[in-house]
């Protein structure tokens, strides 16, 4: 099965995009399956270069210390493999202003700053082409990247109706649970890289102690009956939802093991330190060798250039271009 995801190096992964989408990675993982960091749409923000370029090694260990296995999969840079800047110049010519200046995050991003970049505007064209270029049937993401898979579905069809069959359609894959985990702080918001209060997210490499201390303070509600009811607890069942996701069981046999919220609490809290160990040993163990990390990006990239450079000529091709 052809599979393409990736994640913006826009800050240290958290517990989001972990259970939301690189859990899901590692375990469809196949000689088939593409993962990318996508460094170029980290610059749709404000980012330091020397950050951009520590963040983007750090994230590379992240994506091995999960589980990916570059001898199965193929992890590489986004930048490295030209067709993706070169395939957005044909897709901005496919999709249109309104469909762009329509999607939720954009909107979000461009209200919190003035003078927003272009790039933040086409950023789901670049995205679209990400998975296109891999002919990928499936994209496993959180829920937030829903519109953005929709959209390029749309670019997708109408390219094939106007140049003739060109793309594969691909699907959005989501987990049962934990799709769209939420900030501990503010249970109606997702847990996110850029707006983030620091009690609300939890990193893939947090201390314990930092661990527990979040759980223990996460908003919750007061009428301390253990249920699983995303309207009326929201706080309790995304620690539910985190809870199921871990351990395998379904949040309704979770909450129903416990009838008080510090209890559950705290067995979340060993349960996320426990799962998270051995991705943080192994974390620190790469980041030891950043020389072998751009080794293993550089080799992915070249197998991915292999892939994406004939669906891009077929597509430029199409298009009328020599
Ligand atoms: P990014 O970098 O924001 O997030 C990476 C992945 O993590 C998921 N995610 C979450 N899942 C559950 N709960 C959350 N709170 C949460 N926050 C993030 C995201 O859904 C995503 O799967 N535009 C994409 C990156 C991208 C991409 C692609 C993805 C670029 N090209 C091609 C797939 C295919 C993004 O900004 O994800």
């Amino acid at each position: 099965m052809r599979i393409l995801s990736g994640m913006q190096p826009s800050g240290p992964m958290h517990i989001g995009n972990y259970l939301g989408a690189v859990k899901q990675w590692v375990a469809t993982q196949n000689h088939d399956a593409f993962y990318c960091v996508v460094d170029l749409h980290a610059l749709t923000l404000q980012i330091d270069p020397e950050k951009l370029r520590e963040q983007t090694t750090d994230l590379l260990a992240s994506y091995l210390a999960c589980g990916l296995d570059p001898d199965v999969c193929t992890v590489f840079l986004q930048s490295q493999v030209p067709y993706h800047a070169q395939l957005n110049w044909l897709l901005e010519c496919v999709a249109t202003y309104g469909e762009l200046s329509r999607m939720t995050q954009f909107k979000e991003k461009a209200q919190r700053q003035e003078g927003y970049r272009v790039g933040l505007l086409t950023y789901p064209v670049l995205m679209a082409g990400d998975i296109l270029l891999y002919e990928a049937a499936e994209v496993p993401v959180g829920d937030d990247q829903r519109q953005h898979l929709e959209l390029a579905r749309v670019i997708a069809e109408r390219f094939n109706n106007r140049y003739g069959k060109t793309f594969t359609v691909p699907v959005a894959v989501q987990p049962k649970v934990a799709a769209r985990v939420m900030d501990l702080q503010e249970p109606t918001r997702k847990m996110s890289k850029s707006v983030s209060s620091p009690l609300g997210s939890i990193y893939l490499f947090d201390t314990p102690a930092d661990i527990e201390r979040k759980v223990r303070k996460a908003v919750t509600d007061t009428d301390n009956e253990v249920r699983f009811d995303w309207e009326h607890k929201p706080g309790l069942s995304n620690l539910l939802e985190m809870y199921s996701s871990f351990s395998g069981d379904k949040p309704d046999d979770v909450a129903g093991r416990y009838s008080r919220y510090g209890d559950l609490k705290g067995d979340l809290a060993t349960l996320i330190v426990e799962s998270l160990a051995p991705i943080q040993r192994r974390y620190r163990e790469l980041l030891a060798d950043p020389g072998e990390l751009h080794a293993v990006a550089m080799r992915g990239s070249l197998k991915a250039a292999e892939v994406a450079g004939p669906v891009y000529h077929r597509a430029a091709r199409a298009m009328g271009l020599l």
